[in-house]
């Protein structure tokens, strides 16, 4: 027994149907949870806003690098969040197209090309050039602004790193393309002044304030949990990327070798990309090379 063609046509459309209704739906209502409360951004939408693009917090962080940014990624997050994507689009080899292309090895192909059949939008197909990490990127950011007249009627994805994560899950499907090296990202201000700072003489005091930026991802405390980064209780003297209650350091960090002593606390929090390419701390460092002497201070302080 099996649906009639009449039937499964009806099935289709009413799948259709569905998709459009349902993309329609969430962009309103995520745009009426911003109105209603700036922060609580619904976790499975994103609607992009003009301007607005990093996560919470005064002064709005400036949005990492894409390297940056898929250097810390999680195909298996970006797996979670292609569902989002599935009333449109298949992802494995050989599935048919939906109302968007099969996504298999898209990655690094043409712009709106291939996929057996079919029919892009000329606004898609005017674009010209690769899909790679960085197009991927703009185009999942708010696909009307990267292609004004597209057929994508998607609102697109607000957290940067859950463009990446999806990015790199898409890769994993047919493509996998090296990754791109992090980069080291400067921060905001003065030039980075490494090494010369170690003589600075630092303040606990005044580096427990500093260590407040630390705080996202650190716990400091004798015994607290990891966190997206280590717990840093005694960190002062000990290996770099040692045992830390499991923590599963990057290979970037563990290959560096070497001990926690203040000239190398110093180049770390100076630029952590640039000590370690390929860390997972995306944190841009401390310029300011009392506050770099302040933190370490502090941390020399706890044990
Ligand atoms: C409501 C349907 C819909 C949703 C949801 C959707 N897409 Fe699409 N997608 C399309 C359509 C239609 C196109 C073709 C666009 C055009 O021709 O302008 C497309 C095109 C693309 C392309 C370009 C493919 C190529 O070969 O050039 C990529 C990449 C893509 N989508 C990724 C995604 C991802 C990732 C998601 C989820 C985060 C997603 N899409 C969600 C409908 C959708
Ligand atoms: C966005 C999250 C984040 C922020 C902010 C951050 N870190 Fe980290 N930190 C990490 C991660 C993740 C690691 C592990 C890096 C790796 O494995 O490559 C790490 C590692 C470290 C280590 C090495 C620990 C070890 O056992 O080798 C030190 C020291 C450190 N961070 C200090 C700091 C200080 C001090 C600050 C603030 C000035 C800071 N971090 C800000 C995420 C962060």
């Amino acid at each position: 027994m099996g649906l009639g063609m009449d039937d499964r046509f009806n099935t289709i459309a009413g799948w259709t149907l569905f998709g459009g209704i349902v993309a329609l739906g969430l962009s309103s209502l995520s745009a009426h949870y911003f109105l209603a409360d700036k922060h609580e951004r619904p976790e499975t939408m994103g609607y992009a806003i003009e301007g607005v693009e990093a996560e919470g917090g005064a002064g709005a962080a400036a949005v990492l690098p894409i390297a940056n940014r898929l250097a810390t990624g999680d195909v298996a997050k970006g797996e979670a969040i292609f569902a989002k994507c599935k009333a449109c689009h298949t992802i494995d080899q050989g599935a048919a197209n939906g109302i968007g292309p099969n996504l298999w090895a898209t990655v690094g192909e043409g712009i709106a090309q291939g996929k057996a059949g079919f029919a892009f939008s000329d606004s898609l197909k005017a674009k010209g050039g690769k899909w790679d990490f960085a197009a991927l990127d703009e185009w999942l950011t708010n696909p009307k602004k990267f292609a004004d007249g597209t057929k994508m009627s998607f609102a697109g994805i607000a957290n940067p790193q859950e463009r990446a994560d999806v990015i790199l899950y898409l890769n994993s499907k047919g493509a996998n393309l090296p990754l791109p090296a992090p980069e080291a990202v400067p921060a905001a201000g003065a030039a980075p002044a490494a090494g010369a700072a170690v003589a600075v003489v630092g303040d606990a005091a005044a580096g427990e304030k500093v260590f407040a930026k630390c705080k996202a991802c650190h716990t400091i405390d004798k015994g607290a949990a990891n966190g997206i980064g280590p717990n840093l209780f005694g960190i002062a003297g000990e290996k770099v990327a040692g045992d830390r209650g499991g923590f599963a350091f990057s290979d970037a960090l563990k290959g560096k070798g070497g001990a926690w002593d203040d000239a190398t606390l110093d180049t770390w929090l100076t630029g952590p990309a640039k000590f370690a390419p390929g860390t997972k701390m995306t944190f841009a460092g401390l310029p300011d090379a009392k506050q770099r002497a302040d933190v370490i201070a502090y941390l020399k302080s706890k044990k």
